[in-house]
């Protein structure tokens, strides 16, 4: 049995077949449609989340399975002082797969050290967020036609933004990558990123403040939210919120076949002038996190189709 907390625990194969699984859901989706009678998932949401959460749940109810769960600590045992450990065995007891998001990094995995069914993180405070990252890499790869020799940008809040990390672990297995971090200095990639993934892989990469002067060598632009709710003081947030914000002008650089992508939901990074812009995929972003969000389940239930 299979859970999957950090994107590195997938190899390029497994990848590269959950990419070909979710475009083969696109072309037939009736061929899946059945396939997980009987099923259920649960999300244990401790945090807020639109997406994450009702694209897992659209994706279980398109295969055919049924959803339980709850979407906020509030309404769990949590409030009470039920340890994640705990929740997860009993969870167990009632759903065949579980997707967890917690404010605290980490806490998904103790889930799945804890449960006898396969957990995915669904998002660990300020670390991981893998399933975002699913839904990024089918969007490059739809878009671009390709997932190596790409010249990626991440903008805005590099240190906090999971899918950032997420994202940046899973690409460094191609080749011909290239990171262009934009970011404030208060910002900027952790350490640790740096070190495990782009060092370790020797992949190039520069850090810059400046998005503009970026621009024209970028293939696929990533822009992130400034995550408040991880700032420890509200000033600092205030300060930087508003640092980066990507419109129509700032594009006139751009290459004509640049792809921009962002996790949403989108506060002031973007704006929604952008929105007609032919280079803008941040909503079919969310429509391919469904499909890798399917493709994903299958595997981790071992559903042959
Ligand atoms: C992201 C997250 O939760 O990390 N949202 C998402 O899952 N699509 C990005 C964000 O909240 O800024």
């Amino acid at each position: 049995m299979r859970s999957l907390i950090d994107i590195r625990e997938l190899d390029t194969k497994e990848i590269e077949q959950l990419l070909n699984t979710a475009l083969d859901i696109i072309d037939n989706p009736k061929k899946y449609s059945k396939v997980c009678e009987g099923k259920k998932l649960a999300t244990l949401f401790f945090e807020p989340s639109t997406r994450t959460r009702l694209s897992f749940e659209a994706a279980m109810m398109e295969l055919g399975g049924n959803v339980l769960g709850f979407s906020e600590a509030k309404s769990s045992s949590a409030s009470k002082g039920e340890s994640v450990a705990d929740t997860a065995k009993v969870v167990s007891c009632y759903a065949d797969i579980i997707a967890m998001r917690h404010p605290k990094e980490g806490a998904p995995l103790v889930a799945s050290l804890n449960a006898s069914i396969p957990v995915i993180n669904a998002g660990d405070g300020g670390h991981n967020h893998p399933t975002q990252t699913l839904a990024d890499l089918l969007t490059i790869y739809r878009e671009k036609g390709r997932l190596d020799n790409l010249t990626i940008g991440f903008c805005g809040d590099l240190k906090f933004g999971r899918t950032v990390h997420s994202l940046i672990a899973a690409m460094a297995r191609y080749s011909g990558i290239k990171f262009v971090l934009i970011s404030p200095d208060e910002l900027k990639l952790p350490d640790y990123t740096k070190k495990d993934v782009l060092d370790k892989n020797n992949i190039p990469y520069e850090e810059t403040a400046d998005l503009e002067a970026a621009m024209p060598e970028l293939d696929i632009l990533y822009m992130t939210r400034v995550q408040q709710e991880r700032f420890f003081n509200e000033e600092d947030y205030l300060r930087l919120r508003d640092k980066y914000i990507l419109n129509v002008e700032k594009l006139e650089n751009a290459k004509d076949d640049l792809a921009i992508l962002h996790p949403l939901p989108r506060v002031n990074e973007i704006s929604v002038g952008v929105d007609d812009d032919k280079r803008a995929c941040y909503f079919k972003q969310v429509l391919n996190g469904k499909y890798m969000r399917m493709a994903l389940i299958l595997k981790l239930l071992e559903v042959e189709v």
